[in-house]
């Protein structure tokens, strides 16, 4: 027997999970102290096994919270802790970029082992680091939404091309296009600052009547979409879309990058978001049937 509980926004996707598997889910109860303290607090107990389900966007909060859980299922009697974060913070400081900063990613990496048995993910920044297991040293399994992504551009935009906006890029555009059978380019990004980044942008002729997709793990602030779409904009390109697994920007970068000339941002549910229009629950499912 395994329990499933689901944490934060992440409840709903855990209930779905749960339908789908029909495993048993446990209510959390978090509540939240005037002075911001959590205490957690379950109903019953737990099986052996339990899987918390909790996306960790906005990660400072939640990784309280997922210990003070993980500490209580421990003293439950709980032996296997599995946690299914669908999307995993702190990736992206994955070297010190600049004298004297600290790899955040191999730090959190350290709190996460601690916590829990096993990590299942989609779409990590891998980028400098190249397998979670480098930094974590529990067992991670590392999923891919390039094949649900393909699929849904196969779908619904046939005719695309896409465009993957830096380096970083190049590993989920290059698998979406391939697996919607799409052309693709990848171009390169210098990043100024968290809001400045400059990219060049070349002639896109050869697409012309196409509509443009562009390509990411990850939208934060918008700015490197943006960079990309007002020069798409100003080459005379009319149908720019944006495709992201993980869509982290709030209402106001949304709102910068529709201005910006991107059309619709379409996103994976692995963050709640209003631009969430595919569906990771399957993916998540098979692995667990396979794991
Ligand atoms: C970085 O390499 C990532 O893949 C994204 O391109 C980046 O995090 C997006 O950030 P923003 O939306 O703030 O430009």
């Amino acid at each position: 027997m395994t329990t499933l509980i689901g944490l934060f926004d992440s409840d709903a996707l855990a209930t779905s999970i749960a339908k789908k598997t029909g495993m048993e889910k446990m209510a959390l109860d978090l509540h939240r102290f005037p002075d911001g303290e959590w205490r957690v607090r379950l109903p019953g107990t737990p099986a052996q096994e339990v899987i918390l389900v909790c996306s960790l966007h906005q990660p400072n909060e939640k990784t309280i919270a997922l210990f003070l859980l993980c500490s209580l299922l421990r003293e439950m009697g709980v032996t296997h802790i599995t946690l299914i974060a669908p999307y995993l913070a702190y990736m992206r400081q994955d070297i010190a970029f600049h004298p004297g900063e600290g790899v955040s990613a191999r730090y959190f990496a350290r709190l996460i082992s601690g916590m829990v048995d096993r990590l299942v993910t989609i779409d990590p920044h891998l980028h400098r680091i190249p397998a979670l297991d480098n930094v974590y040293s529990i067992p991670c399994l590392t999923l891919h939404a390039a094949p649900v992504l393909g699929a849904w551009l196969r779908e619904h935009l046939p005719t695309a091309a896409l465009i993957g906006p830096d380096a970083e890029s190049a590993q989920w555009v290059s698998e979406v296009a391939g697996s919607a059978g799409l052309p693709f380019t990848v171009l390169s990004k210098e990043r100024l600052g968290d809001r400045e980044v400059r990219i060049a942008v070349p002639a896109i002729a050869s697409w012309q009547g196409r509509p443009v997709v562009l390509v990411d793990d990850m939208i934060s602030t918008g700015r490197t979409l943006m960079a990309v779409a007002t020069q798409l904009r100003a080459q005379g390109v009319a149908n720019i879309r944006a495709l992201c697994v993980h869509a982290l920007h709030d209402e106001d970068a949304a709102s910068r990058m529709v201005a910006s000339g991107i059309g619709t941002v379409l996103s994976c549910n692995t963050v709640v978001h209003g631009s969430n229009a595919i569906d990771i629950t399957d993916l998540l499912v098979s692995a667990m049937k396979t794991a």
